[in-house]
């Protein structure tokens, strides 16, 4: 049987790279859509075509999905920035929502019918304080949590009209890399702002110890993005096999609550940096605790989190520390001019 062709949309940014690592590493064929405005052209192996576009271009998208022969679509492509979100709705309606719209449309048009879906534990929001299960209530807290549980519901809505064939994953906090040079470069998170003010000199924030919680920080889980990335490789295994067992959302952390403050002590022990945090008020629509009950996607598809927080710290910081690699020796291709509006990227000395 020829190997099975995956489009990996976004899958030149950080948690995207990994995916397109992990899936080639099992001998599947992947191509890369990606429109660049967060994602690095560097990111991605050379050998996997890289096409720069966003699921917005319905036309490139169902050229790409022809084109390639796509027999199957992982959507990571969208935006993650629960404050960017906050700040500007709409743009998040129209990158996520919209976006994903299009995304289904094309791939209806060109008769691709099999979907692994990059959703988010945002969907929860106020969790309850026990770890969530999939049949938890989803009250999201940010527009971004929002463009996530609407995507879920328009992917469910096409599973039940045209036939689709999906995987839904909810990821968790997602931490580390899986090599220096895929370290994660969006400063948005706790880790890589902790790393960043120990950069600069300042002290590391807590917002808010306050929280009814065992130190007053929040508890959240944290999940090695390794981990997801080999998560994505099982879902893609299930959809290409007969089976029944998909249309399903699954959560894909570790099941572990770890507090701000815990985290910090690792960050410490990991860096060998000894700091002390600045304590400052809550950040608005921070939940005390976020923790998945994660037993779902191990009984369905034998998957679970291999990596611990000391693993995930770990090599975050040697990303941090990575400058960003000197382009690999210029080589061509082997892809095929590409006509259209999308541009293939075909030599690295054009990935920087
Ligand atoms: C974690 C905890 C902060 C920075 C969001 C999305 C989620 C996922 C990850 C995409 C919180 C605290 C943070 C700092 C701090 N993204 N913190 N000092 O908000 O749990 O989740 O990003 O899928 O979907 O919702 O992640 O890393 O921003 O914060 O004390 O300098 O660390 O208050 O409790 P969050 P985070």
């Amino acid at each position: 049987m020829s190997p099975v062709t995956w489009l990996l949309t976004g899958g030149a940014g950080y948690v995207g790279s990994h995916v397109a690592h992990a899936l080639r590493a099992t001998g599947r064929e992947v191509v890369v859509l990606d429109d660049l405005s967060t994602g690095l052209a560097r990111r991605v192996p050379p050998d996997i075509p890289l096409v720069q576009a966003s699921v917005l271009d319905s036309a490139t998208v169902t050229d790409v999905l022809r084109r390639y022969r796509i027999d199957g679509v992982i959507h990571l492509a969208g935006k993650k920035s629960v404050s960017e979100s906050v700040a500007d709705p709409g743009y998040y309606y129209q990158e996520n929502v919209v976006g994903l719209w299009r995304l289904l449309a094309a791939m209806e048009a060109a008769g691709v019918t099999r979907l692994v879906f990059s959703s988010s534990a945002a969907v929860y929001g106020e969790a309850c304080g026990a770890a969530v299960d999939e049949t938890s209530g989803t009250v999201p807290l940010s527009p971004y949590g929002w463009t996530k549980l609407a995507g879920e519901d328009l992917i469910r809505h096409a599973g039940d009209v045209d036939g689709l064939r999906w995987l839904t994953l909810r990821y968790f906090n997602v931490v580390g890399a899986g090599s220096p040079a895929l370290g994660d470069t969006t400063v948005s998170n706790l880790v890589p702002m902790t790393f960043r003010a120990l950069d600069q000199g300042r002290r590391p924030r807590i917002f808010g110890d306050d929280y009814p919680t065992r130190d007053g920080s929040c508890i959240r889980d944290y999940v090695h993005v390794a981990d997801i990335a080999d998560a994505h490789v099982v879902a893609a295994a299930r959809l290409e096999g007969p089976g029944a067992e998909v249309n399903t959302v699954y959560n894909v952390g570790r099941g572990v609550g770890v507090s701000v403050k815990e985290v910090l002590d690792v960050v410490r022990e990991t860096t060998g940096r000894t700091f002390q945090p600045d304590i400052v008020r809550r950040r608005e629509g921070d939940a005390p605790a976020v923790v998945a009950q994660v037993t779902a996607i191990d009984q369905a598809l034998g998957w679970r989190a291999q990596r611990d927080l000391t693993d995930m710290i770990r090599s975050a910081w040697a990303g941090w520390r990575t400058p960003i690699p000197a382009p690999i020796p210029h080589r061509l291709g082997n892809e095929r001019p590409h006509e259209s509006t999308g541009q293939l990227l075909l030599a690295l000395g054009e990935r920087h």
